[in-house]
């Protein structure tokens, strides 16, 4: 079993995104008792809540579903996962904090995308709907190469 987790800043739209879209790949290629996927935040302030209604709606009209309950990421998850994905540079620079050994299996979501994309996937939480689209088109970008990032992963 290899697993990745997604890792944002509240765990309400982006990193639940990523969970939501990249179970969805896993789902078509046939790999759904292969690959565990999970998101946490690095906060704990909406720990329990599922994902913000408007990520929900948005990724809906994709065809995702958003399962996510919010949580904090835990030290031990990086002894659980094989793979953690920080949306932006301040998610990452605050896992590593956590753990500094995590830069091992610690990247960011834009390095599995290519030049034309930016370097952090924006915080949707505070704009308008294009925003959330935004968070869609760089995690469904991602996705690909993520999951041949996590087959080539021995275990
Ligand atoms: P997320 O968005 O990190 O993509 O889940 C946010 C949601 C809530 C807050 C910040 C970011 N907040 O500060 O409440």
């Amino acid at each position: 079993m290899k697993s990745i987790l997604f890792v944002c800043l509240g765990n309400i739209c982006r990193s639940p995104t990523g969970e939501g879209v990249l179970q969805h790949f896993i789902d078509q290629a046939g790999l759904t008792e292969e690959i565990e996927v999970d998101s946490a935040g690095t906060i704990g302030y909406h720990t329990g809540k599922p994902a913000d209604q408007r990520m929900i709606q948005h990724a809906s009209r994709r065809g995702y579903e958003l399962l996510s309950r919010s949580r904090k990421v835990a030290a031990v998850d990086f002894q659980n996962f094989d793979l953690i994905i920080a949306m932006d540079r301040e998610n990452y620079k605050d896992l590593l904090t956590i753990d500094s050994q995590a830069s091992a299996k610690v990247y960011l979501l834009s390095e599995f995308l290519n030049d034309s994309f930016p370097a952090d996937v924006p915080d949707p939480y505070y704009g308008g709907a294009a925003g959330f689209e935004t968070v869609l088109d760089m995690v469904e970008a991602a996705c690909p190469s993520i999951l041949q990032r996590l087959m080539e992963k021995q275990d």
